[in-house]
């Protein structure tokens, strides 16, 4: 074989196998989740998990709120891949631990439950990453919210990300400006943004949360301008200056546990909970205002928004294909 033939098929074969190569990066990065996953596997994997919900609801009227929540602090780390749900060891720094999360995230029990349940009917098929997005669902549609068609295929992780869980997740103290940033860290824009946080339309906060903005906020001596001096006056009843941190109270004064477009008109009268709840519409000039008046003067645009906007979420970077695992205790990397 002369030399330059051999050199030719060396860099056609190079090329052969850099394509390969792509067309593998490529498979990758757009397998694609599908409403379909289960349908020979689990074909009753969203009735289970809702059956389970509904129990939960029977004795705790906050489950489904602190559910959706689950969803959202596991996406926002490291893709929808249940990272959140690793209880700590030797070899795991768990995300309940992070600052977001600590005294604060709930439902990891009804979780286990589901998963027991899920189990029983599907053995070793249905990933945990996918019973959060699936219980999100339907939390909200058992609270009168929409219903959508939840995209399944993804993969649980096989490490935790604390330190991510510490910088990713929005903080109700910080700006507008910070917190469309970590949106768009994820893919999510001022639309989804907006959207998503209607879910503080059930579900309660505690009071360390928000009490910066009773007394003195920002040092200048006064309450936060932006309250409704009536709401502000219920709040401090709620939350004295030497109180508590850990009271609750409901994000949604108007109707605490039903999933509705009344998020958006308490913050027309100024009666958002958290301070980053009110910036979305009090922020002068910022692109958020007309999103909150279109979904506060219409319920049928938020849910079709919000329905969009939690798959959005729920794409974010999953797991699949032979990446991760299928865990068989939510709470642990299988075999350790
Ligand atoms: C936009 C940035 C967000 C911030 C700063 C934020 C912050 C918070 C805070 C501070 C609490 C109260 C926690 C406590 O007092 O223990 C809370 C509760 C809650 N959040 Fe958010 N959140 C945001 C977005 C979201 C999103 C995107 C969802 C879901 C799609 C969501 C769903 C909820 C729910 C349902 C509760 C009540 C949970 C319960 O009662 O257990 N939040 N959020
Ligand atoms: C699905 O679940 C429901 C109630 O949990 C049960 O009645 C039904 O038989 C199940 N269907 C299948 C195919 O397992
Ligand atoms: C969480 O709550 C427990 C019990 O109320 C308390 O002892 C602990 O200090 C709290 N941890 C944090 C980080 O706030
Ligand atoms: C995350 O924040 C928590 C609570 O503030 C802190 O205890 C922990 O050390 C932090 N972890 C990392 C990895 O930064
Ligand atoms: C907002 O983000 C900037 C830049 O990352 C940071 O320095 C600042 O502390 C953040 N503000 C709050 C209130 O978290
Ligand atoms: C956000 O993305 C959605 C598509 O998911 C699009 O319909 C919407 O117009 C976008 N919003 C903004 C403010 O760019
Ligand atoms: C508000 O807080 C600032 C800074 O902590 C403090 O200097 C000021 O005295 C406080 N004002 C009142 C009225 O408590
Ligand atoms: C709160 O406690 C501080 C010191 O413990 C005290 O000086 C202050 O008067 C108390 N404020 C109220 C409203 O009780
Ligand atoms: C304060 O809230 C009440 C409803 O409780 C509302 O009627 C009023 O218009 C609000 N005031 C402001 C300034 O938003």
């Amino acid at each position: 074989m002369a030399p330059r033939s051999f050199s030719s098929s060396s860099s056609s074969s190079s090329i052969l196998a850099a394509t390969i190569c792509l067309a593998f990066i490529l498979h990758q990065a757009q397998a694609q989740l599908s409403a379909t996953f289960y349908a020979t596997t689990c074909p009753n994997v969203s009735t289970i998990v809702s059956n389970v919900i509904q129990q939960a609801l029977q004795s705790d009227t906050r489950i489904a709120a602190s559910l959706i929540r689950l969803h959202f602090h596991d996406c926002f780390v490291n893709g929808c891949d249940a990272s959140l749900l690793l209880d700590g060891s030797s070899t795991i720094q768990s995300e309940k631990n992070a600052g977001p999360n600590v005294n604060s995230t709930r439902g990891f029990d009804v979780v286990d439950n589901i998963k027991t349940a899920v189990e029983n009917a599907c053995a070793g098929v249905v990933s945990c990453a996918d019973i959060l997005a699936l219980a999100a669902e339907s939390s909200v549609s058992l609270s009168g919210g929409p219903s959508w068609s939840v995209l399944l295929g993804r993969r649980d992780s096989l490490t935790a990300n604390q330190g991510g869980a510490n910088t990713s997740i929005p903080s109700p103290f910080e700006g507008l400006s910070n917190i469309t940033s970590k949106f768009s860290a994820v893919g999510l824009n001022t639309t989804d943004l907006v959207a998503l946080s209607g879910a503080h339309t059930f579900g309660r906060a505690q009071c360390r949360v928000f009490s910066n903005r009773l007394y003195n906020f920002s040092s200048t001596g006064n309450p936060d301008p932006t309250l409704n001096t009536t709401y502000l006056a219920t709040l401090q009843q709620i939350c004295p200056q030497n109180g508590s941190g850990t009271t609750l109270t409901n994000l949604d004064p108007t109707t605490p546990d039903a999933f509705d477009n009344n998020y958006f008109t308490n913050l027309q009268n100024n009666q958002g909970l958290l301070q980053s709840d009110q910036e979305l519409f009090s922020t002068s000039g910022a692109a958020t205002v007309s999103i909150v008046n279109n979904f506060a003067s219409s319920q049928t645009a938020f849910f079709q928004s919000f329905a969009q906007s939690m798959i959005n979420m729920g794409n974010i970077s999953p797991l699949t294909g032979s990446s991760g695992e299928i865990r068989s205790d939510c709470k642990k990397v299988n075999g350790s």
